[in-house]
């Protein structure tokens, strides 16, 4: 079947040879790779001619959701709004936030109690009910687009809900499902991946197999039991995957977020985690999809070790994914958060500096997923810092057991072996916002705020997409009401995943309240971040040494202009001895006209300085 659009037929050209030869490569089968194309040209053909035009505007625009007034947000549509019709109807609090692109938490089809918070899909075609139905989804993405907001969905393609309609099959011994996942007859060869694979959850779901009694047979689950995991050795599986990221691009999603993707193909004897054919498929997902629906956004969640992230981007001439995230840049402001030393901060900005100014962050400070010390402990080892009782620091300091501390939270995955946890809270409650309000210590409050907002204006002034989690920008603390469901109570991401706090909104306008010190002080920075062209991801960036242990420097320059940025990790004031001698500066924050020398700054102060002209 050959498609006689030019423009689609243009861009097939343009990959096809590489594209086959990967797919032979993994596959060695053109009767699958045949269906793949008629496949691909089918979604073409019913993709939207609204979606179509925006393909093209963006293909002329490649950089487009890089820009500097590109700001993400993350919810979870029940939390936030009930629904996604609810979501709808509160666009105009999204657009208060200066937010335009909003990723919705998954909201396919799950099972109540074995979802993973959505992450065990059962049909990637249905919406979850009580959510809404496709339909609704299409139309709160044709709304986000009539008001400039992008929209961003996960694609969990590791794995399957076991309610999906494959793994049902696969349970009832009809093995052509069961060749879609990992089935064994006997624990031999389990038992061999144990030997090498890392555990994800080892306290709440230990184990990588999961053994299914009436088959008497044991399935691959990374994850938890209920999350099969997808065998990408069969054409199938990858075929049909490929036709679901289609279908819902088609629905108009702009930003797919490829979730887990660097667990997607197994190889025994090693540890399951980003071989080689994993960057295949992810380089063909990107070739499909500039193929169908070139004004789409791939966005990794790679959650992996520095060096392990990076090639994800691909290469200039081969890419991968668009997007990133940020995630040992995240873990890291932490580390300095609670350590009040900017060492290893400055070295991982260092790191980033040095990439090429295509590759895209993410930026975030908190997540719906708990923070994992993922640190360069070899470095912090040169320094003194063991990583075993550096974690421990860090998760009781983050906890607050530990007596200086202001932050509240809880452990995650507390593995009792090798004694590793991780750690779980809202950034407001890391901030010190819930033990203060406890407290009703004001003073402690406006610390808190303060040094809340101080992460803010370091996260907004890195290169890449800031991403905020909803909630932080009106300080919600932590919410322990999931301990109450027996669905949850076992997880204690829970904690920062509770229900929006539309009360705390009327407060914005109040300024003793904590909303009222923080909601317009975020608004600030992300106007001035939006309208300064030096926010430009393709801008210089670079660290500035402050001659203080306590204190980031960082600049940006382009031809538009300069921008330093001073943050203060210490609750004491410091002074940043940079001394640059260009000129004058204004404090965008304050308006205020000075030097950029020997700059001082309150106990968790900031200050963004441009050089005036
Ligand atoms: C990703 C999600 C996480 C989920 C996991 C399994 O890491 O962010 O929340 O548990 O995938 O799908």
């Amino acid at each position: 079947m050959k498609n006689s659009d030019p423009i689609y037929t243009k861009r097939l050209e343009r990959h096809l040879d590489e594209l086959k030869w990967l797919y032979m490569e993994l596959y060695n089968s053109q009767k699958h790779f045949d269906d793949l194309l008629d496949h691909m040209q089918q979604f073409y053909d019913e993709r939207k001619s609204s979606l179509k035009k925006l393909d093209q505007v963006r293909e002329q625009q490649p950089g487009w959701y890089r820009k500097n007034g590109m700001l993400g947000m993350m919810l979870y549509v029940d939390q936030f709004a009930e629904n996604l019709k609810g979501v709808r109807k509160k666009l105009d609090y999204i657009k208060k936030c200066n937010v335009n692109y909003l990723h919705l938490m998954p909201l396919l089809d799950t099972v109540e109690g074995r979802s993973d918070g959505g992450y065990a899909v059962a049909d990637f075609r249905k919406v979850q009910e009580k959510l809404g139905t496709m339909e609704d989804l299409e139309k709160l993405a044709d709304q986000c687009h009539k008001q400039n907001i992008s929209v961003c969905l996960d694609f969990v393609m590791n794995h399957t809900s076991e309610d999906h309609r494959w793994a049902r099959k696969a349970r009832a011994g009809k093995k052509e499902y069961q060749d879609r996942y990992f089935f064994f007859d006997n624990y031999s060869m389990p038992a061999m991946y144990e030997k090498t694979v890392p555990q994800v959850f080892p306290t709440t779901a230990p184990g990588n197999f999961t053994y299914l009694p009436e088959l008497q047979q044991f399935v691959m689950t990374s994850f938890y039991p209920y999350q099969w995991d997808l065998n990408y050795r069969n054409p199938v599986v990858f075929n049909e995957m490929m036709y679901n990221f289609l279908y819902l691009v088609n629905r108009g999603i702009d930003v797919l977020r490829i979730d887990a993707v660097p667990y997607i193909w197994k190889q025994v004897g090693t540890n399951c985690r980003n071989l080689p054919q994993v960057h295949t498929i992810v380089r063909m997902m990107r070739m499909i999809g500039e193929i169908v629906c070139p004004g789409i956004v791939l966005l990794g969640e790679v959650v992996m070790e520095p060096d392990k992230v990076a090639p994800y981007f691909g290469t200039v001439e081969k890419p991968e994914c668009h997007m990133l995230y940020n995630v040992t840049t995240m873990a890291t402001t932490w580390h300095t958060v609670a350590t009040g030393d900017v060492r290893l901060l400055k070295r991982q900005m260092e790191i980033i500096r040095d990439l090429p100014s295509d590759y895209t962050f993410l930026n975030y400070l908190r997540c719906h997923d708990d923070i994992g010390w993922g640190l360069d402990y070899p470095l912090l080892e040169s320094w003194g810092m063991l990583q075993v009782p550096h974690k421990k620091y860090l998760n009781d300091y983050f906890t607050g057991r530990w007596q200086d501390s202001v932050s509240r939270g809880e452990l995650y995955n507390e593995d009792i072996i090798t004694g590793d946890a991780r750690f779980c809270g809202t950034t407001a409650s890391m901030c010190g916002v819930e033990k203060a309000g406890f407290e009703q210590d004001e003073e402690g409050i406006d610390k808190a705020v303060q040094l809340d907002v101080m992460l803010h204006a370091y996260m907004l002034f890195l290169s890449g997409i800031p991403m905020l989690y909803s909630g932080d920008e009106i300080g919600q603390v932590n919410d322990y009401s999931y301990k109450n469901d027996p669905n949850k109570a076992a997880d204690s991401r829970y904690i920062h995943r509770g229900k929006f706090q539309w009360m705390l909104v009327d407060n914005i306008d109040k300024p003793e309240t904590v909303q009222g010190k923080l909601f317009k002080r975020l608004s600030r920075l992300e106007t001035i971040r939006a309208k300064e062209p030096v926010f430009d991801a393709s801008a210089g960036f670079w660290t500035l040494e402050t001659w203080d242990d306590a204190v980031l420097g960082l600049a940006r320059e382009n031809e538009e202009g300069k921008l330093i940025g001073l943050f203060n990790f210490s609750q004491e004031p410091r002074t940043a001895w940079i001394d640059e001698k260009d000129g004058q500066y204004e404090d965008l924050m304050t308006g205020e006209t000075m030097y950029a020398s020997g700059v001082q700054l309150a106990g968790h102060g900031f200050c963004w300085l441009k050089a005036k002209k």
